[in-house]
């Protein structure tokens, strides 16, 4: 049964208000069935809610952890160019060079579609461990139509888990396939003719994102990509400014993104842009750590316009092969020097916004019943600390996981 009160803990409920961490203390949270029924001070629980009680000590309870930005699905693996980079190759001079995105291409085509699953599957359990209940996946090791709807069907596959919720979005425009090098408008084409209706038909996706970048797409490209998936009535996200300044943005806050990504290089009219919009930015820590980035994103720029921070592991075999979204709350307290606070608004509440999910990401009545149970004394312990399982309980809709 679902119905339980869990009693005498320390909500972090991560509401937008005056208290730190919209922090609740001696206080208690009713779940039914999927959804939190009630919370607040634990002596002021109605008594009509006869559930069984979780007596918790005091317990720091916060909400279940989301992930907005992973490429967790992929075949092989790039140790290799690891290596490479460690004795001096930059991440483009590999990409320019058929490795990088193209060698997972190849090794993602490969993979079957059970293949693919299996070995996400096993990535995903470090992400469950830690408390991450919804974390998002993107296609784009397939750029073609077969192989990207593989990866999307090996998404939802691995959604049907009711231990974590994935939320999978299309990245057809991810970097231009190999028999494609001479005619990157007939790839286009491509995404728009034959991908996007697909992806719509079959419901494999309701997002479409894209790589903006010298060594991806252009501006003028991404354009023409967005205005067709508008039309279908996709919603947009960006990888944004990682490498140079596209001015990808702003272009994605034209066409109402839900959030654009990286942005070490974003321009602080490309930050009015997204305020305008109500576009979320996703900063990606273990790519800047991975890569050796040394521009940090405008995080000044993006508090004094007040545009929503969120965090992601983007946790893929390339830029940031990473396997733990709680260390990202470490790497944004360290590297981006936000604060813990901040930092852990970023993988709840703003990375519910950045996904575009309106009923989880804080604790209040009638948000999905996602709740971690943290073994910590302090609220920034959890940034504190860089890995370490600090978990007791990972509760999911309702249900006990872990
Ligand atoms: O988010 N920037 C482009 N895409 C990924 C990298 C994927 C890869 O290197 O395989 C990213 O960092
Ligand atoms: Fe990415």
């Amino acid at each position: 049964m679902a119905e339980k009160i869990w009693f005498d803990v320390t909500l972090l409920t991560m509401q937008d208000g005056d208290e730190p961490y919209g922090m609740i203390k001696d206080a208690a949270i009713v779940v039914e069935g999927d959804y939190v029924a009630w919370l607040g001070p634990k002596d002021e629980i109605p008594n009509h809610y006869d559930y069984e009680m979780i007596f918790c000590d005091g317990a720091f309870v916060t909400p279940g952890l989301i992930d907005p930005h992973t490429h967790l699905i992929y075949g092989g693996n790039r140790i290799d160019e690891f290596e490479r980079r460690l004795n001096g190759v930059s991440y483009e001079q590999i990409a320019k060079e058929g490795g990088g995105i193209l060698s997972t291409v190849n090794a993602t085509r490969a993979a079957t579609e059970g293949e693919l699953i299996e070995s996400a599957k096993k990535r995903l359990e470090h992400f469950c461990a830690e408390g991450v209940t919804t974390i998002e996946i993107k296609s784009g090791y397939g750029l073609d139509t077969d192989n990207e709807l593989k990866m999307l069907s090996a998404a939802g596959k691995l959604n049907i888990s009711r231990k974590i919720d994935v939320v999978p979005t299309f990245l057809g425009a991810h970097a231009l396939p190999p028999e494609f090098s001479d005619d990157r408008e007939g790839y286009i084409d491509l995404i728009i003719n034959d991908m996007l209706p697909k992806v719509k038909q079959y419901n494999l996706a309701s997002t479409i994102d894209g790589f903006c970048e010298t060594i991806g797409f252009t501006h003028v490209e991404m354009e023409r990509i967005f205005a067709a998936a508008k039309e279908m009535g996709f919603s947009i996200k960006l990888h944004a400014e990682q490498l140079s300044d596209q001015d990808g943005a702003a272009l994605a806050a034209k066409y109402g993104a839900l959030s654009a990504d990286h942005l070490e290089y974003l321009s602080e009219d490309g930050v009015k842009a997204m305020k305008e919009a109500g576009t979320v930015a996703v900063l990606l820590p273990g790519a800047f750590y991975s890569l050796s980035e040394t521009k940090l994103p405008p995080i000044d720029l993006l508090r004094k316009h007040n545009v929503p921070i969120a965090l992601g592991s983007d946790s893929n075999p390339g830029s940031s092969p990473m396997l733990s979204l709680k260390l990202m709350i470490n790497m944004a307290a360290t590297l981006f020097k936000l604060t813990p606070e901040e930092a852990l608004a970023g993988v709840t509440r703003n990375a519910a916004k950045a996904l575009g999910l309106k009923d989880r990401g804080v604790l209040e009545v009638g948000k999905q019943a996602d709740l971690v149970v943290w073994d910590i004394d302090h609220p920034a312990e959890l940034a504190y600390h860089a890995g370490g399982v600090q978990v007791q309980t990972v509760v999911k809709s309702g249900e006990i996981v872990s």
